[in-house]
């Protein structure tokens, strides 16, 4: 037995009384019925075999009792689906019983106790019953989702429960990529399930405005539809009847929906169906490539801003939640700064600079809503030109925004890019990065205003429908533990474990759900060692639970003579030449659908004393100062942590084979991702010597202006012919390619240079 019982709980057990704890009592490993529970309640006691107390069974009849005035439709659908012959009954008769309380139980707050055949919850209204019909619905089989027509049964047990934060979202983006009126509809009912409540609605995007107006149908008509890159075309929107469906679905469970109307930046879509909204009133596309556009809704022009209070005035008619979030981020300010009507405002309102005109702007948004009852939300950017009046802040870059809205007296929803962008590879945030987070900050306490809730960003830019619910799901479950019960439970020392063991259970029930759960984290990782000169030992480990799978090398294409080698994960390949370690990932013996590939090469120069010229970058070490010579290349994710990177600077290394070598071949690796401002070197030379002191020039490349496709990200191989020359010294040089060019939004700023490896085959 691993639960650890506070006083109160002993006490109680020992006298049959249920004893109240101010903190939770159950740590340790949960087993059971009760490992389903997710989030953890704040109080579970377990009647223990020691007393004379039985739980529940159920032959599959079963009378229900509830009050009259709270509506209970997702249990009714939930009882009939489980094939359950249920009937509402008078309290006295019923097998479950809800009942109201006037008791102070917390936000959300609810006790329920099963016992002796009886279920009893209290509440002090439908919304905290519902919050308790979660927990109960996670008590029972998880094959009741399916059916249970005859019966189950439900351990005895006593909870009482309340939320730690009052707002706990999921932003779901539905503008990069649109998503079906019922796929939303079964994210609410996931989100629910973990007692989730606000759905922040991104509805309004450069890449494409999903939001029915009727003032304005261009809106959707043009500013719905793009055409991809490749030709094919993207494209969606939501009807009025649509949002009504998912307004009154989420309603039924106590889930918020928080539209966000994106302004004034992140409008190219609306600027595409109405041009005039913008600075300079030409005509654009709905773009297809991601990033910050400078294009922005004009913010010297009064049409505009009708415009905009239209769009929220019909916004307001389709969402009754109080808070309306208007975006705010990401807002370059250079069109303003071109404007007249821009600078006229400003002149007339006597702003000093863009960023006030962005806050009287959004004052002015915040103004209109006001008078209808709603409070605006947004992005900690709007805190640049003085908080706009009554704003609240929802903090991404980190927690600072957050910060100092509660010191100027203001609510902060907090979702930090470092543990709640679920958009992010899982390289970036795995769930026991995201389970850590502490939405709380001391920093933040003791002020007029509060850090009211947490929210997970689901930004859709590389994710269609069909992969969301995987990068969703597990992470959107470890934070709705971290935003229901608090570092009271997440903060425990082995919290985690025991929190992997519920998430198990749960998961049980997703496949139930439509929920389709992506990996815990990056489930292998590779090692690199040095063998003998010429070759590099490759061992693949299982990084999280239960991992394993087939690993196999396979050669470059260059690389006619190199053999393809196999192995599973835990094994180690000798491998010799360029090639790439693809590891079919099975995650408890099964197949998990994910192959993890690993560009490796086994060469002269791997492990070699290496000496650089310059500092790389200390977000792109490529873990370490031999990362250029370490056996390991990079991928085509230049966050692997195997690039390494400078910006505004040349990078020259030399490697010392230790005696000369008959040289074949050199290569090394560079990334291209121009909207990250990472080009290709102007130049490659590669020289040789005997010495290290006298080189002689083997060859070069120019690079210079060479541009991915669309924009893509691709990693470009130079290689060069060593004609058997012999050398002990290869240096390495690449020139940076200068700054951004004038094309580019990041236009004189200092561009990036990424490389990996240094790559000398030989004899
Ligand atoms: C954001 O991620 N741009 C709010
Ligand atoms: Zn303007």
């Amino acid at each position: 037995m691993t639960w650890r019982l506070c006083l109160g709980l002993a006490l109680g057990l020992m006298s049959g009384l249920w004893i109240g704890c101010a903190s939770p009592q159950v740590h340790g490993l949960p087993q059971g019925q009760t490992a389903g529970l997710v989030p953890m309640p704040a109080s579970l006691k377990l009647r223990g075999e020691n007393s004379q107390g039985r739980g529940f069974r159920s032959d599959g009849v079963l009378k229900v009792s509830w009050p009259e005035h709270w509506a209970m439709t997702p249990m009714e659908a939930w009882l009939t689906h489980a094939g359950l012959a249920w009937s509402r009954s008078h309290r006295d008769d019923a097998q479950v019983l809800w009942s109201h309380t006037d008791q102070p139980l917390g936000p959300e707050g609810y006790t329920l106790t099963v016992e002796n055949d009886r279920v009893v919850v209290e509440a002090q209204d439908a919304e905290g019953a519902f919050r308790a019909w979660t927990t109960l619905r996670q008590l029972m089989p998880a094959v009741c989702e399916q059916g249970c027509p005859r019966g189950f049964e439900l351990p005895a047990v006593a909870i009482q429960d309340s939320a730690y934060l009052a707002h706990r979202g999921l932003l779901l983006d539905c503008c990069r990529h649109f998503m079906a009126p019922s796929f939303v509809k079964d994210m609410i009912d996931a989100l629910a399930l973990q007692k989730m409540n606000v759905l922040h609605w991104h509805l309004t995007e450069d890449q494409g405005w999903r939001l029915p107006i009727e003032a304005y149908p261009k809106l959707t008509e043009v500013g719905g539809v793009r055409t991809e890159a490749d030709g094919t075309v993207h494209g969606g929107a939501y009807t009025k009847q649509d949002i009504a469906e998912i307004v009154a679905y989420a309603a039924e469970r106590h889930v918020t929906v928080v539209p966000e109307v994106e302004l004034p930046g992140h409008s190219r879509a609306a600027l595409a169906a109405y041009p005039w909204l913008g600075c300079t009133g030409d005509t654009l596309p709905v773009p297809h490539n991601w990033g910050v556009f400078k294009d922005v809704y004009c913010a010297g022009n009064d049409s505009t801003m009708a415009f905009l209070k239209a769009v929220l005035d019909e916004t307001c008619e389709m969402f009754p939640s109080e808070v309306i979030h208007i975006g705010g981020d990401e807002v370059p300010k250079v069109r303003w700064a071109e404007c007249p009507k821009c600078q006229a405002k400003m002149a007339e309102l006597g702003l000093h600079s863009e960023a006030e005109l962005q806050t009287h702007f959004i004052n002015e948004i915040g103004a209109h809503l006001a008078r209808k009852g709603r409070r605006i939300m947004g992005w900690d950017e709007i805190l640049e030109g003085g908080l706009p009046e009554g704003a609240m802040v929802q903090s991404w870059r980190g927690m600072d925004g957050a910060v100092e809205a509660t010191h100027l007296g203001t609510d902060a929803v907090v979702s930090p890019t470092s543990h709640c962008y679920l958009d992010y590879p899982l390289r970036s945030t795995d769930l026991e990065e995201a389970y850590s987070f502490v939405p709380l900050p001391e920093e933040a306490m003791g002020h007029e205003g509060q850090i009211v809730g947490g929210e997970c960003n689901m930004w859709s830019e590389h994710a269609p429908q069909h992969l969301v619910m995987s990068k969703v799901f597990p992470r959107a479950t470890g934070l709705a533990e971290v935003f229901w019960s608090g570092p009271a439970v997440t903060q425990q020392p082995g919290a985690y474990d025991a929190f992997l063991v519920r998430l198990d259970a749960l998961s049980q029930r997703w496949g139930f759900l439509g929920v389709t759960p992506g990996l815990e984290g990056v489930p292998v990782e590779v090692d690199v060692q040095p063998d003998t000169q010429g070759q590099v030992a490759v061992t693949v480990r299982p990084a999280i639970r239960n991992a394993g799978g087939l690993v196999t090398f396979t050669p470059d294409s260059e690389m006619p003579s190199a053999e393809v080698l196999r192995g599973r994960v835990g094994e180690t390949l000798r491998v010799s030449g360029i090639g790439s370690v693809d590891v079919d990932v099975a995650m408890r013996g099964r197949k998990a659908g994910v192959v993890e590939r690993f560009p490796v090469a086994g060469h002269l120069g791997a492990h070699r004393p290496l000496e650089l010229s310059y500092v790389p970058s200390v977000h792109y070490t490529g873990g370490g100062p031999q990362a250029m010579a370490d056996g390991r290349r990079g991928s085509l994710d230049f966050r692997d942590g195997a690039w390494q990177a400078v910006q505004g600077q040349d990078m020259m290394l030399t490697v010392d084979l230790g005696e000369p070598k008959a040289l074949e071949k050199v290569q090394v690796q560079c990334y291209l991702y121009q909207d990250a401002w990472i080009f290709l070197p102007r130049e490659i030379r590669w020289e040789v010597s005997q010495d290290g002191d006298h080189f002689d020039l083997l060859g070069s490349t120019q690079a210079n202006d060479v541009l991915a496709p669309d924009g893509r990200q691709t990693v470009v191989p130079f290689s060069l012919e060593g004609g058997g020359k012999q050398a002990r010294f290869v240096k390495l040089t690449m020139v940076n390619a200068g700054v951004c060019p004038a094309w580019h939004d990041a236009a004189t700023e200092p561009s990036w240079l990424f490389a990996d490896e240094l790559v000398v085959l030989g004899r």
